[in-house]
């Protein structure tokens, strides 16, 4: 299967959010990515689900959502009703993320879960099997535009290996700083689905943005 590109509503233009929502129906890429901070997992606080709503109003395209707030559970039946087509969770996030992973998909939800930069992918061994999608941070989450962390390589890598034998249909998503000169070597490690936020919406042509994200071969 071909990679996913995933543009990151979170760069796009919130006083003009159904232009830029009609522009990535337009374009050729696959998902929305849908950021929720909650100003506790991370520092900043991005929007909710009137927002999510609206999104899901006017989007043609599947969206992504990623939770980077506390306790997720609270709130996936919720988001679920939004509109999620998938639901990523944090492991730093969720004690009980087997739980968590089977509420995602008794909501009838795509499974994911992310991990941050300073979280070993060897912790993820005992719940591969059962995700449909890994999320690796290639920045420490919280805000857009922030410059891509050298050693997510390795951990793509790690990913892939671990999923060849436990679960080979996983997703393997990257999130941060994926641009025109990383994507191509990010594909190599084995991500499935780029996620870009400033890179698509600040370029001049942000569908040929997504353009170039999607022409990579592996
Ligand atoms: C970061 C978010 C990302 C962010 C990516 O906390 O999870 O999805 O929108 O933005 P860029 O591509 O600008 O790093
Ligand atoms: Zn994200």
């Amino acid at each position: 299967m071909s990679h996913l590109v995933a543009p990151s509503v979170l760069a796009a233009d919130f006083a003009n959010l159904q232009r830029d929502i009609e522009l990535v129906n337009n374009s050729k890429a696959d998902w929305f990515h849908v950021d929720i901070m909650d100003g506790m997992f991370v520092p900043n606080i991005s929007f909710g689900f009137p927002v999510v709503k609206a999104i899901k109003k006017h989007a043609t395209k599947p969206l992504d959502v990623h939770l980077m707030i506390v306790d997720p559970d609270r709130y996936l039946k919720q988001f679920a009703e939004a509109g999620a087509y998938s639901i990523t969770v944090h492991y730093e996030a969720c004690p009980h993320l087997h739980r968590t992973v089977q509420a995602i998909k008794e909501l009838g939800c795509k499974a994911s879960v992310a991990i941050n930069p300073h979280t070993p992918v060897s912790l993820l061994k005992d719940i591969i099997a059962d995700l449909d999608m890994i999320l690796v941070m290639s920045v420490n989450p919280g805000f857009g535009g922030q410059k891509f962390i050298e050693h997510t390589y390795t951990k793509l890598a790690e990913v892939k290996e671990l999923a060849k034998a436990a679960n080979p249909n996983l997703l393997i998503e990257v999130d941060g700083g994926v641009d025109d000169t990383n994507y191509q070597a990010l594909l190599s490690a084995g991500a499935s689905v780029l996620v870009a936020g400033n890179s698509v919406f600040s370029a001049q042509d942000p569908s040929l943005a997504i353009t170039t994200l999607k022409q990579a071969q592996v």
